[in-house]
């Protein structure tokens, strides 16, 4: 089971508690000299892979005067990051505690990102990027409230039917990559993309205690 996995299927009473005692106020993420608080209701990259292997992968690319869309920013530590870089960058998320606590983020870095509460694309107005980064929930379930979408895409993956729509038919993207695990279903993920003449070439493969990790080119 991958760490997204073991948070979603915990059920170890004291496990529950410590994790609940853990997240019961905003936590500190640092990448690259940047520092956060990541509020308890926004996705942690603490103790999740994803976020760092994005980072790390983000680290190689030359993001100078580059547009940059970060979509479902979460503590929004990829866009800060990217905008340390010198990209020009968008920051969306559909939990508006998200986009609070990145606004105050940026502003204790001396960072500058355009932040935007939007379901997927719906209220992002400019939609031509030089690269796009999604990390995104992937577990087949529908999500309770607002911050569980950070986990969970819907019981028919609603979340990936509106985004390959999106991509297909609303946006001009130059590159775009999006992160997955081998714990998710990869393949009816990818079905949905082709379905939108959208293909998945794989970039990168990182294996993390045990857990295979893909970054997808989408082209
Ligand atoms: C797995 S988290 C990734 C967060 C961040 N990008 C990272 O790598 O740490 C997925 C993010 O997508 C956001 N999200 C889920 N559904 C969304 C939607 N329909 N529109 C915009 N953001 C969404 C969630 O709120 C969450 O912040």
């Amino acid at each position: 089971m991958n760490m997204r996995g073991f948070f979603k299927k915990i059920v170890h009473p004291f496990l529950k508690i410590g994790l609940k005692l853990y997240y019961s106020k905003p936590r500190k993420y640092c990448y690259n000299s940047i520092c956060i608080q990541v509020h308890p209701k926004v996705f942690p990259p603490h103790l999740t892979f994803s976020t760092k292997i994005l980072l790390d992968f983000i680290q190689t690319l030359d993001l100078k005067s580059k547009t940059f869309l970060e979509l479902g920013c979460g503590s929004g530590i990829i866009a800060l990051f990217a905008a340390k870089k010198g990209a020009l960058v968008t920051a969306s998320d559909i939990n508006p505690i998200a986009i609070d606590f990145l606004n105050k983020n940026a502003g204790k870095n001396y960072l500058s990102v355009t932040s935007v509460r939007s379901d997927l694309f719906d209220s992002i107005e400019e939609k031509s990027f030089d690269y796009i980064i999604i990390n995104p929930p992937y577990y087949p379930k529908n999500p309770k409230n607002t911050s569980e979408k950070a986990w969970f895409c819907g019981a028919n993956f609603e979340y990936f039917e509106k985004l390959f729509y999106q991509l297909k038919h609303e946006v001009n993207f130059q590159n775009t990559f999006m992160i997955l695990s081998e714990d998710c279903a990869i393949e009816r993920i990818k079905n949905i993309a082709t379905k939108n003449r959208l293909t998945f070439e794989l970039i990168i493969c990182k294996t993390v205690f045990n857990e295979k990790n893909y970054i997808f080119s989408i082209n």
